[in-house]
């Protein structure tokens, strides 16, 4: 069975998320490439693909989409994975590729995790924090303590038993 794991990255989180995923495959015969390399035309070679991006303004990037479109044929399954700085799960970010695939291939699981916002330098970011009233500062200077360094080892660890677990099941 070939795999293939691909992602967008901007700040390299996701990027992580991805290299930890690899390491949960172990065994298998398993590709990683940043989604730029990816020919779409192959796409339908993969018995499975795990497709990651980092959230953007609410969405994954538009490269998810593109492929999806682009490719000649689907796998049958798909697993998705996102980072995002919201405390929150956040899943929505993935609609639009949802809505190209429609019912071509079966997202067999979805995983996210914490990506500290790293795009925004920290100078900006404290001085954002600055023009908040007091109750909200603090609410966003504990959130921005909880998101450094993120993922952490721990996430990393949790990708990696994630895929694990994953590629039991197939
Ligand atoms: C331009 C930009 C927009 C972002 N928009 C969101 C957002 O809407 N929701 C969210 O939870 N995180 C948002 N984030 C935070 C990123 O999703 C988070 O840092 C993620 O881990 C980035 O992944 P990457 O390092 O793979 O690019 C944004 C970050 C950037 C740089």
């Amino acid at each position: 069975m070939k795999i293939l794991i691909t992602y967008y990255s901007q700040t390299g989180n996701t990027e992580k998320i991805a290299q930890s995923i690899y390491k949960g495959c172990e065994g298998k015969e398993v590709e990683i490439k940043p989604i730029k390399e990816v020919d779409p035309s192959t796409l339908g070679d993969y018995e499975l693909v795990f497709l990651g991006s980092g959230i953007y303004a609410s969405r994954v990037n538009k490269s998810l989409a593109d492929l999806i479109d682009a490719a000649t044929e689907l796998p049958p399954k798909f697993v998705f994975f996102n980072t995002h700085a919201s405390r929150v799960p956040y899943q929505d970010g993935f609609r639009v590729v949802k809505e190209k695939m429609g019912e071509k291939s079966e997202i067999i699981n979805e995983f996210d995790c914490c990506g500290d916002n790293i795009g925004v330098p920290e100078a900006i970011r404290n001085s954002m924090l600055e023009k908040l009233p007091p109750e909200k500062r603090k609410e966003a200077e504990e959130h921005q303590q909880w998101l450094k360094g993120r993922p952490n080892a721990e996430d990393l660890e949790n990708a990696k038993k994630f895929a694990h677990s994953v590629i039991q099941k197939l």
